[in-house]
């Protein structure tokens, strides 16, 4: 049994369109609505987002970002033993996009589930995969994080439509006798599923209640600052680290106001904040993995560097993974 898990590759995917907030101000214009570049700069750091083709599905972005992390990994489909995808915007009901990633990259027989967890999805299926591979359950885990919102997105809704995004990010996790992952820390409160959801579901053949994303934007403000930092200290405290061990912070991309509070918090420099929110939005559960790869492959993070992964969002969930890279 291996004594730890460690990340061996990462991958990303962006659907190629493009969609500056002027872009996204045009259109929502030519339905009455008012926004402006000025104003979703200012109140969450988002310049641009990504948006799938209508056909594309939460499995083809999770492939994409799969197959690339296989290839820095440098290993086959055919050796991966356990398939995690984390997604709010599945495929389908069920089966699962896990399976459903597993058949298009063209293996079969190992586990394949989905996490729920909204945006936190990742940093809960990272410590989900670490357990199973700790306990030799599994020895090399794909652990994606893939999600198309645009199409949960009312975009008559000015107050949501302008944050969101599409994307996909995937890590492998191999069994390792030296540390990956040093602690994680995971959290739910079930009492404020009203502040983010999507309160519809099928019945009957029909689509009842809405099939929209709601959010209570100040709410969630609030409790993200207050568990992203509690979430951080926790999951040092398991490790016998300290702030000042941190030399990447890697939050949930949902609005630069948030993360660069969190960041100030643990006492961390701007600099060691990976932000990609600006170019991304808020993709939900691929959030964090489409910033770590973007941080790996531009050449920030490196092999042996402490990263602090934290995710927050819907349930209300939280949590936060401390790794050595
Ligand atoms: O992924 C899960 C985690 N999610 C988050 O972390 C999101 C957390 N929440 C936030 O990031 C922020 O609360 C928002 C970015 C959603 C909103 O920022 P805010 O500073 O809390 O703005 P607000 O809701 O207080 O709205 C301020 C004003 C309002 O107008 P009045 O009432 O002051 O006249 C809104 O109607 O901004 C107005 N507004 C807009 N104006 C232009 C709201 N959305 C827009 C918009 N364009 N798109």
């Amino acid at each position: 049994m291996a004594s730890y898990s460690r990340i061996t590759g990462t991958g990303s995917y962006l659907p190629p369109r493009r969609v500056t907030n002027d872009d996204l101000a045009r259109e929502l214009a030519q339905r009455g609505i008012e926004t402006s570049d000025q104003w979703i700069i200012e109140r969450t750091g988002i310049r641009a987002r990504h948006f799938a083709a209508p056909e594309v599905t939460s499995s083809d972005l999770a492939f994409e970002a799969a197959r690339h992390a296989l290839e820095a990994a440098g290993r086959q489909a055919s050796e991966v033993d356990l398939i995690i995808v984390a997604t709010s915007t599945p495929d389908m009901v069920f089966p699962s996009s896990a399976a459903i990633l597993q058949n298009k990259l063209g293996v079969a027989g190992c586990p394949a589930f989905d996490v729920q967890a909204v945006c936190s999805g990742f940093v809960y299926a990272l410590t989900v995969a670490d357990a199973m591979i700790r306990t030799g359950t599994a020895n090399c885990a794909l652990v994606v994080g893939a999600e198309v919102f645009s199409r949960i997105l009312d975009f008559n809704d000015r107050t949501t439509c302008v944050l969101f995004g599409d994307g996909a990010g995937a890590v492998v996790l191999e069994a390792s006798e030296t540390p990956g992952i040093l602690a994680s820390d995971l959290h739910a409160d079930g009492k404020h599923v009203g502040i983010l959801c999507v309160p519809g579901h099928v019945s009957g053949g029909q689509v009842t209640g809405t099939p929209f994303l709601h959010m209570d934007g100040q709410a969630v403000f609030k409790l993200a600052v207050r568990v992203l930092e509690e979430a951080a200290r926790a999951t040092l405290a398991k490790a016998g680290k300290t702030d000042a061990d941190i030399d990447w912070l890697i939050p949930h991309q949902a609005n630069i106001r948030i993360m660069e509070g969190t960041a100030k918090k643990l006492k961390l420099d701007r600099e060691k904040l990976i932000v990609t929110v600006h170019e991304h939005g808020n993709t939900s559960a691929a959030s964090i993995p489409l910033a770590l790869d973007d941080a790996v492959r531009s050449g920030k993070v490196k092999k042996g560097d402490t990263v602090m992964l934290e995710g927050v969002g819907g349930g209300f969930t939280w949590g936060a993974v401390l790794l050595d890279m």
